[in-house]
């Protein structure tokens, strides 16, 4: 596994690559790194390329500017499809975990011809409620008044579920040490980038790559309920479940999550194929 920085034209990305061969493209929650995929990018099917992209702002990849000033779950997406030109990787599997998920869907928007196969887990499709958009003005207001620290604390009840508080201290505190590295800025660009991202439950009814639906059994934020919304709306969806996690399914419980990703990427026939050039 290696971590790089790629030297785009307008910013450096940092991201973390492992294997060779069919490409996979892991895209983070919030407010966390591509260190979030640490466990599937150790543990890739043979035959499987992975790439985690710190995303703009978060992790070791600089905010940047953009042509407008402004950083939105549309930004992301461009990012990511600029990344995955730079790594030669031209079309890709996206699997994103909660924010990841909403930027997969922008993705799927943008370019849907570059995703072949789809990962949302512990994502939904809907936008922020009134009450949602309330919450991540709050959200502002204390990353401006207190920094990244006291995101942490406000965060961590609602990412971890109640196994992983009570029997994984020591996941607890790399969760924690990961979102106290994030700066102020690329925090504050990611929520208002949530809040003001756009509704994507009419995409799920034009999906025609392979999706993988994945949720923890405790997650609180994005849970099984929205999990299973996304399932009847999207065509041939699978959907697993997985057992004594939270929010971040993928890091309380890896070695479920692995095997739920790992049987949908060897036994999806559409997946067997490797991707066209560019
Ligand atoms: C995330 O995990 O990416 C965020 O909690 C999602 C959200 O707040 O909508």
């Amino acid at each position: 596994m290696f971590s790089k920085i790629a030297r785009l034209a307008t910013r450096d990305v940092r991201y973390l690559e492992a294997g060779s061969g069919r490409p996979i493209l892991f895209l983070h929650a919030f407010p966390l790194s591509a260190d979030q995929w640490l466990p599937q990018l150790a543990q890739l099917p043979p035959g499987w390329r992975g790439v985690a992209p710190d995303l703009r702002g978060l992790g070791g990849s600089d905010v940047g500017l953009t042509e407008d000033g402004r950083v939105t779950i549309d930004t992301y997406a461009s990012d990511a499809l600029e990344l995955m030109a730079h790594v030669e990787m031209p079309q890709a599997v996206v699997c994103g975990l909660s924010m990841g998920g909403y930027v997969a869907f922008a993705m799927l928007r943008q370019a849907p011809q570059r995703v072949t196969g789809l990962v949302l887990a512990d994502t939904k499709a809907s936008a922020d409620t009134t009450e949602g958009r309330a919450g991540r003005d709050r959200m502002l207001a204390l990353v401006a008044a207190e920094g990244s620290a006291a995101v942490a604390a406000d965060m961590l009840p609602k990412l971890l579920g109640e196994t992983t508080r009570r029997e994984q201290p020591d996941l607890v505190d790399v969760v924690r040490r990961t979102i106290e590295g994030n700066k102020a800025d690329g925090i504050a660009a990611a929520v208002a980038a949530m809040r003001d991202r756009p509704d994507s439950t009419d995409l799920l009814g034009t999906l025609a790559s392979p999706t993988l639906i994945v949720v923890g059994e405790e997650d609180r934020v994005t849970g099984p309920a929205e999990a299973a919304a996304m399932h009847s709306a999207i065509a041939g969806a699978t959907m697993r479940t997985v057992a004594r996690a939270g929010h971040l399914s993928n890091l309380e419980n890896p070695k479920a999550f692995n095997a739920v990703l790992t049987s949908w990427l060897m036994e999806t026939p559409a997946l067997q194929v490797r991707p066209s050039p560019a």
